[in-house]
């Protein structure tokens, strides 16, 4: 089986729940993404009961401060045994340098990506943050910084995916959320594209929360979007 594109986003309250589903998932289809609400409620703690059960974990938590804070959050990560993790592009090229340094030279150092400009900010938000220009200007320009930072890629929506892949190169990693399977609900996403289109717009793992945590058959609906993923890349269910 080759490796997982799919990341589970386990947008849980609280480790009761979170390990309840992992339990029931199969590490070979899926990773697990660990966002903020999640961290604060059950903090290293889980990370490691995950790991522990042979999950590999993304832990999306946008690191943006200092460089030397970044830095050190980054080594702590490290230290969780995370497989990839983030830090926002907007906090600067030396604080993104500064994040990669931390992590080069360990045995098996995490994926480092960052997060270029939130999907929920448009072109009016920007502006009164001070950037009259429009999202995807900054987008592209913010994942150049990260390329040139040596980080391993972005998140960013499929609809940016197919520019970011041409100017970035094949092997800078695009992550990317807003992904449903056919027919299922979109639930308050506002673009939503299939795992077949998400793959085939460039994206390399495709973040999917809802459609399976949120689903009567969590089990049935992880392996119906895993066949479907590869069924896209041409493999064999
Ligand atoms: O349930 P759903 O599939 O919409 O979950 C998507 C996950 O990806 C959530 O954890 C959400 O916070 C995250 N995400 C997103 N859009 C972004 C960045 C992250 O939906 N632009």
């Amino acid at each position: 089986m080759t490796e997982p594109r799919l990341i589970v986003a386990l947008d849980f309250p609280d480790a009761t729940s979170a390990l309840a589903l992992a339990e029931r998932l199969d590490p070979r289809m899926a990773r697990l993404k660990v966002g903020k609400e999640l961290f604060v409620a059950a903090g290293p703690e889980l990370i490691r009961a995950l790991t522990d059960r042979g999950h590999q974990v993304f832990l999306d938590l946008k690191f943006h401060d200092i460089p030397n804070t970044v830095a050190a959050a980054c080594r702590a990560a490290a230290r969780l045994g995370v497989w990839m993790l983030n830090v926002h592009a907007s906090g600067g090229l030396r604080m993104m340098q500064a994040a990669r340094a931390a992590l080069n030279g360990l045995p098996a150092p995490p994926r480092l990506i960052a997060v270029t400009v939130l999907t929920s900010l448009g072109r009016q938000d920007l502006a009164q943050i001070g950037l009259d220009l429009k999202p995807e200007t900054q987008v592209l320009r913010l994942a150049c910084l990260a390329a040139a930072a040596g980080l391993d890629g972005v998140v960013c929506s499929a609809r940016e995916a197919p520019l970011l892949r041409r100017e970035l190169g094949p092997d800078f990693l695009l992550v990317t959320p807003g992904v449903r399977p056919a027919g299922s609900s979109t639930d308050d996403q506002q673009r939503v594209l299939t795992p077949a289109q998400a793959l085939q717009a460039g994206a390399d793992y495709l973040v999917v929360g809802r459609p399976i945590t949120q689903a009567a058959d969590p089990v049935a609906a992880l392996q119906r979007i895993h066949d479907e993923i590869r069924l896209a890349l041409g493999e064999n269910a």
